[in-house]
């Protein structure tokens, strides 16, 4: 019989434990798991924590500055915020095959964590956020044969640290429960799925700061679109792609010849499959009014009307 409460109880109980006076180090994405943890481990042993967050500069607009709001300002733990984001683009110059970006972005995501974490060496324990199905997965060939998931897997080899994965136990639906009980923000608890390249794998080809901002703006107004229609609990996941292709458009009466955003919206229970969400043609047209008016180099919109199989949700 299960209850958030004993369970928050037990766990924080646990974690004291285990960690005594020693200190822990945790690594914030901005997901709901890594944000439960950081919040029980906080809960636990206060001002023993440290939080790493790096930003990799392949988020979604005003994610940075909403993780360090809460954890930062709101819950008052020492967050420390890494600055990544030319080491990433440097690093993805010239890059146009996805596997090959998504191995570029999770090694350097480690490098990252490894260079920095030296700087708490002092840090005996590491939290991690993850799942029971994270475990079951892990060990068998399932989605991960068709597309690498940098983030599950884990702890660099050479790090010394142990580790503490309060969540092991708990599939996503009951994270979401104990979040919310910790008195997490909605935006976290309830967060859509996000993958750990980022926006790095919705460019298609290489990936350049110009892109990247195309990308983010039109993404936002997606968001705040199905938001206001009320539709973001009901579709599983909302992005905006980039192809890699421009087309001729018409503005004012000048011919432009510029990029075309695509909209991916899905229904799906765990992301194994999807389908393609029947958002109303009025809030489509909303959308792409708004992204061809607000964003700069883009001149047509199409909507992603394919299920998964046979296409994956992300476009890379
Ligand atoms: P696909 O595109 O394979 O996506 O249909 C299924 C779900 O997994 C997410 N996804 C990823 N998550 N690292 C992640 O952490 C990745 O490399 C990655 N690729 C896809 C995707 O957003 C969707 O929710």
């Amino acid at each position: 019989n299960w209850s958030t409460n004993t369970f928050i109880e037990d766990t924080i109980a646990e974690i004291r434990q285990i960690v005594g006076q020693e200190k822990v180090l945790c690594a914030l994405s901005g997901g709901v798991d890594s944000s439960v943890v950081a919040a029980l481990i906080h809960k636990a042993v206060g001002d023993q924590l440290t939080c790493m967050f790096v930003d990799h500069g392949l988020l979604r607009k005003g994610e940075a500055e909403g993780v360090m709001e809460t954890f930062a300002e709101h819950f008052k733990m020492h967050v420390v915020k890494i600055d990544a984001k030319e080491r990433f683009l440097n690093k993805l110059a010239g890059v146009t095959d996805p596997e090959q970006k998504r191995k570029i972005i999770g090694n350097e995501f480690i490098h990252v964590f490894e260079e920095e974490s030296q700087r708490f060496g002092d840090h005996r324990f590491l939290g991690q956020g993850t799942l029971y199905t994270d475990i079951i997965e892990s060990g068998t060939a399932t989605a991960q044969t068709i597309k690498s998931h940098h983030n599950v897997g884990g702890l660099p080899e050479e790090m010394e640290m142990e580790l503490i994965e309060p969540l092991n136990t708990l599939f996503k639906d009951e994270v979401r429960l104990v979040g919310e009980e910790l008195g997490l923000p909605k935006e976290i608890v309830w967060r859509q799925p996000f993958p750990g390249p980022g926006l790095g794998i919705r460019i298609i080809g290489e990936v350049t700061e110009e892109k990247l901002t195309i990308v983010r703006e039109s993404d936002a107004i997606l968001r705040e679109e199905i938001k206001n229609a009320g539709l973001d609990r009901e579709i599983w996941q909302y992005f905006t792609a980039l192809p890699d292709m421009r087309s001729v458009g018409v503005m004012g009466d000048v011919r432009t010849y510029a990029y075309t955003i695509g909209i991916r919206a899905v229904t799906s229970i765990d992301g194994m499959t999807a389908d393609w969400a029947r958002i109303p043609y009025d809030v489509l047209e909303k959308i792409s009014n708004r992204i061809v008016n607000e964003v700069d180099h883009v001149n047509r919109v199409v909507y992603d009307i394919t299920s998964k199989p046979p296409s994956t949700i992300e476009w890379e």
